[in-house]
């Protein structure tokens, strides 16, 4: 057989399966995008286990026009300005959470900077990623996760219940919120029994 470089999408396919396990883990990654971003209030929506709608809002520095495509570009990162792998104090810097993120669900970025008069947002469905538009949304940054998973059935197949998923969703929150003095709350959950 051949051997064939893989294309971006698939790429970017594979390493979601590797990343973002289940719901809980794009939990994870966007609550800790929101922590480097220097929020102090983040909040969070999931519905039905995270499985259908995912929504993590914060208060940080934003993203500009600029910014928003090379948030969804693999290895695409603001968190390594040099070559130096030993001077890292974010809790993400290898720029792979939301493209991979982005390649199997409908993702939507809105954010706004302090000095910006408006925000911007960017759509990205199965990893096809849209142009930026102009949107409504205070400083900082909201990104909507819907359908996780949808672009990758067999994924899909292997979830949890979502009684399951929106366990491990409260857990995660849980430690990200005991480990960082800071306001995290999951403001609402719906779609399973409690
Ligand atoms: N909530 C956010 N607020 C501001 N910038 C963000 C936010 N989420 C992501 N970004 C920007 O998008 C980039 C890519 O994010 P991500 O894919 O999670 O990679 P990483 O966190 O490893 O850099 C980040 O480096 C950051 O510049
Ligand atoms: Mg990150």
């Amino acid at each position: 057989m051949g051997i064939r470089v893989l294309s971006n999408h698939l790429v970017n396919q594979i390493a979601a399966g590797e990343v973002i396990e289940r719901p809980a883990a794009v939990v994870r990654e966007l609550v800790e995008n929101a922590l480097d971003a220097g929020a102090t209030q983040i909040d969070i929506v999931a519905n039905d286990g995270g499985l259908s709608l995912i929504s993590v809002t914060d208060n940080g520095s934003g993203m500009g026009p600029d910014d928003l495509p090379l948030a969804v570009t693999r290895h695409a990162t603001s968190k390594l300005q040099d070559e130096n792998l030993f001077a890292i104090s974010t809790m993400g810097f290898r720029g792979e959470a939301l493209p991979s993120i982005g390649a199997v669900s409908r993702l939507t970025l809105t954010s706004r900077r302090a000095t910006d008069a408006h925000a911007w947002s960017l759509f990205v469905e199965g990893g096809n990623v849209s142009g930026v538009q102009p949107a409504a949304h205070e400083t900082g940054t909201t990104v909507e996760v819907r359908d996780l998973f949808f672009a990758t059935p067999a994924r899909l197949k292997f979830m949890k219940s979502t009684t399951a998923e929106r366990q491990a969703i409260i857990d995660t929150v849980e430690r990200l919120a005991l480990a960082n003095p800071l306001p995290v709350s999951l403001s609402s959950m719906t779609g399973a029994p409690c």
